[in-house]
């Protein structure tokens, strides 16, 4: 599906400047020639495992996406077994779809093109203007689907809709650049999520950090059931992490017939191997982790992150 992608124009890029025709060529030769290799594989793929897994879930064809982030490993896994996996994008606020992706133009990673009547631009942070396509910044939208403003709240109201009627998402993300040639030329104008602005971590040393990268990566781990990466204001990142019981169980039994008792050091090694792997190819890398009994509540957080700071400073 990789080597498809290629030859078809769909991988996702950032980059402004479009690829040469000969590289272009290149590239959609070498696609097709990989997609023709491995074609054989994929066939007896879908006939020995693939359609069991898809009776097993019940989809044969395609799913909708929605109302929280799709994880790239989930939306490339439905792409491998062939399901047709549409991902939308939207709000309360903009009741609620803006972008979604189409089934004859469904790009991985994306949420697709905005709906008719419907504009999105991307504004910098700070200075509110727009930026150019592929780079990052806050999500604006303008279209019929817009609340009118927050019920009887004109101070709130105020400060999500300008007076252009430009709606502020909150959400940070950016527009793929449009290329006519080479493996990109299908993205062009395709929305890609990157997470919410209030969310964005700014350690001391200056650096932002998007958890949810981390924290979408890390959740591909057997092991651990929830994880919440911290660390504003301070020199490096950590993590709380509740662990999934069960399966650290699994592996431990398997290590050693005898000891089926952990200690904690024991236990935060084991996940922090696995951790390190999942994460490996992010673009930041969590340092001390704390392994938290239960699943989180909303006050056992506040109390483990205000203990987060208390080591992380010391
Ligand atoms: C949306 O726009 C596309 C392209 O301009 C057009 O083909 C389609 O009919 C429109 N759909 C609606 C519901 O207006
Ligand atoms: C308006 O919204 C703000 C922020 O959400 C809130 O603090 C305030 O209480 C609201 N005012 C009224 C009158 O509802
Ligand atoms: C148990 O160990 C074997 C061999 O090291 C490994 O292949 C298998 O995946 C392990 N199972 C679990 C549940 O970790
Ligand atoms: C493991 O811990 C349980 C309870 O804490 C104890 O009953 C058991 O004897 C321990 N097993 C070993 C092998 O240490």
């Amino acid at each position: 599906m990789e080597a498809k992608r290629i030859y078809e124009g769909k991988v996702l890029t950032t980059k402004q400047n479009q690829q040469s025709a000969i590289v272009s060529l290149m590239y959609n030769v070498w696609g097709r020639l990989v997609a023709a290799i491995l074609w054989p594989f994929h066939i007896l793929g879908i006939k020995l495992v693939y359609s069991k897994i898809r009776s097993e879930v019940g989809i044969s064809k395609a799913g909708i996406s929605g109302g929280g982030s799709l994880p790239v490993h989930i939306d490339k896994f439905f792409e491998a077994i062939g399901v047709k996996l549409q991902n939308g994008y939207g709000l309360t606020e903009t009741s609620p779809v803006v972008a979604a992706r189409k089934p004859d133009c469904n790009i991985l990673g994306t949420v697709g093109l905005p709906l008719n009547y419907t504009e999105i631009k991307i504004v910098d942070i700070e200075t509110d203007k727009p930026v150019l396509d592929g780079l990052k910044g806050i999500i604006k939208v303008r279209g019929p689907q817009v609340m009118k403003g927050y019920y009887k709240n004109e101070s709130a109201t105020g400060e999500v809709i300008d007076k252009d009627g430009w709606f502020n998402t909150g959400d940070l993300g950016w527009i793929a650049p449009k290329h006519s040639r080479g493996k990109s030329h299908q993205c062009g104008g395709m929305l890609v999520l990157e997470g919410r602005a209030k969310d964005t971590i700014v350690l001391s040393t200056g650096e932002n950090v998007e958890p949810s990268e981390l924290e979408e990566a890390a959740m591909r781990s057997k092991l651990i059931q929830q994880i919440v990466v911290v660390g504003q204001d301070q020199r490096r990142l950590g993590a709380l992490i509740v662990a999934n019981k069960d399966e650290v169980l699994k592996v431990v039994k398997n290590l050693s017939e005898e000891n089926s008792n952990l200690t904690k050091i024991e236990m935060i090694n084991l996940l922090y191997s696995d951790l390190r792997s999942c994460t490996s190819r992010c673009s930041y890398q969590i340092g001390p982790i704390l392994i938290v009994d239960e699943p989180f509540t909303v006050n056992s957080l506040t109390s483990f992150l205000n203990f987060y700071s208390l080591i992380n400073n010391h």
